[in-house]
């Protein structure tokens, strides 16, 4: 029985099984606060009321042993009740105890407030760390966005399809992580940074409609918002113009906030709209926080940044794409693409989805014309050889039926960082990565043995 569902069962004897949160002892007299995920239990121990094997423990039994306990539930009187407990109606008077584990003395009190601890300690006791239950329901929440997302999408008559992980290095603007291949030494894999190339290719294979909850890699310094493998809801849709997917978006988004966070306030339904000049003149970036009051934890302000220039210049005097090459311009910048006249007043298809300051997902129209994307890639400086080697694939399956397509990212992780009240997106993580990206719990990255360096044709340079 769950610790939570005792509160059903006055009169009757049960078993409960759990972590023991916190033991105090009055003389003859011992509390516990049993634990389970589903709430905590006050526990009596009294010697006259337990079997003889059990009475003993009373003494050794410390906090986060696991233990089951066989017990009366019994009603608190009314002056008792304890309404910081889900279960602070009832008390469990113990008849026998079990051990099932012992447990060393926890490195850090699991009561304490996780922002006064030191996150590498969190982070290599990550275990412990989840027990808090914040941390059980930042987990559990996510399960319960993803859940909704899936039910939806599927409603909608999406196919969810896994893309590879090993996969090529594709130009997304970080730097790739690189797997290096056994079958051909001195070749090496990428770890995608999205699944961009494979989902445009499923719509040449007349998917029409994917998603995925798709963990993505990119080689980049972690921050609040960032880390290097990260979840995205990353989706795709044939036969469709930017506001189709907007419009499906910020459906999906309203109804979860509805449904999963009843609490929450989104400021204004439909989404402001905002164009990429008017957000860097009234706010300096691309992700406005437009809150009217931003002390109101509960205010979820989205906006949609729009008209995005297609390409920028780089430091070095050379155009590079602002979103994505496979992006799109707006319908009436086409024929100034083609002809490659003025390109730095081309506007894209790009549409981004902001949320409290941050910037929650990205998407575009794509170029499903061959044509048009050899002339983007020529803009950005590929030339000949390079663009087949790299781009061959794609623009071969665009020049074989491909329907026009267009889709959207979110940043899962950065979504429920908000919606969660959290400060940083290895709070909504289960196992996140440290800022300069090692796990301090599995302690990776870490050296090989030579056998692996041998067998995969590579050696170590001497710093
Ligand atoms: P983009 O690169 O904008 O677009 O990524 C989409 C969203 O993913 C989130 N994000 C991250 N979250 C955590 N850690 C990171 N390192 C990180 N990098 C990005 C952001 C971002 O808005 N393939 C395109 C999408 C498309 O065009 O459909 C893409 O990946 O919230």
């Amino acid at each position: 029985m769950s610790i939570l569902d005792t509160i059903n069962h006055i009169g009757e004897e049960i078993t409960i099984e759990g972590w023991i949160d916190t033991k105090r002892d009055h003389g003859k007299i011992s509390f516990i606060d049993l634990r389970d995920r589903t709430a905590k239990v006050q526990v009596v121990l009294v010697p006259a009321s337990l079997d003889e094997a059990s009475q003993s423990l009373i003494v050794e039994i410390r906090p986060e042993w696991v233990i089951r306990i066989r017990g009366l539930v019994k009603a608190r009187p009314e002056r008792l009740i304890n309404t910081d407990l889900a279960t602070g109606t009832v008390e469990i008077e113990a008849l026998s105890i079990e051990v099932l584990n012992t447990a060393i003395t926890p490195v850090f009190p699991l009561d304490q407030d996780k922002n006064e601890i030191s996150e590498e300690l969190r982070l290599q006791y990550r275990y412990l760390d989840l027990r808090r239950s914040s941390m059980y329901k930042n987990l559990a929440n996510r399960h319960k966005v993803t859940q909704f997302i899936r039910n939806f999408l599927d409603k909608e008559g999406f196919l969810e399809i896994e893309t590879p992980i090993l996969t090529k290095s594709t130009p997304e603007g970080a730097r790739d992580f690189v797997v290096p291949s056994r079958h051909q030494p001195g070749s090496f894999y990428a770890l995608p940074q999205s699944p961009q190339q494979y989902k445009q290719l499923l719509m040449a294979s007349g998917i029409e409609k994917y998603f995925q909850i798709a963990r993505c890699f990119r080689d980049e310094d972690t921050r609040k918002d960032r880390q290097p493998e990260f979840t995205q809801l990353d989706l795709e849709i044939s036969f469709v113009e930017a506001e189709d997917v907007i419009a499906l978006n910020e459906k999906l988004l309203i109804d979860l906030v509805t449904q999963l966070y009843p609490e929450k306030k989104i400021q204004t339904i439909p989404f402001p709209r905002i164009s990429y000049a008017e957000a860097m003149e009234k706010y300096g970036n691309d992700r406005p926080d437009i809150r009217e009051d931003k002390e109101d934890t509960n205010i979820l302000a989205f906006c949609w940044i729009i008209d995005f220039p297609q390409f920028e210049k780089t430091e070095q005097g050379n155009w590079t794409f602002s979103h994505n090459p496979f992006s799109a311009p707006k319908p009436e910048y086409r024929e100034q693409l083609l002809e490659k006249k003025d390109i730095g007043n081309i506007i894209s298809t790009q549409y981004d989805i902001v949320l409290n300051g941050f910037e929650i997902g990205g998407g575009s129209i794509r170029n499903h014309n061959p044509e048009a994307l050899r002339i983007v890639l020529e803009i950005l400086g590929y030339k000949g050889e390079i663009v087949d080697q790299a781009f061959g694939h794609m623009l071969t399956a665009l020049a074989s039926g491909t329907p026009p397509h267009g889709g959207i990212a979110w940043g899962l992780d950065r979504l429920l960082t908000v919606l969660q009240n959290e400060s940083s997106i290895r709070e909504v993580i289960a196992f996140p990565k440290t800022g300069d990206g090692r796990d301090p719990m599995m302690q990776s990255p870490n050296p090989i043995q030579i056998d692996q360096l041998l067998e995969l044709g590579l050696g170590l340079q001497k710093k």
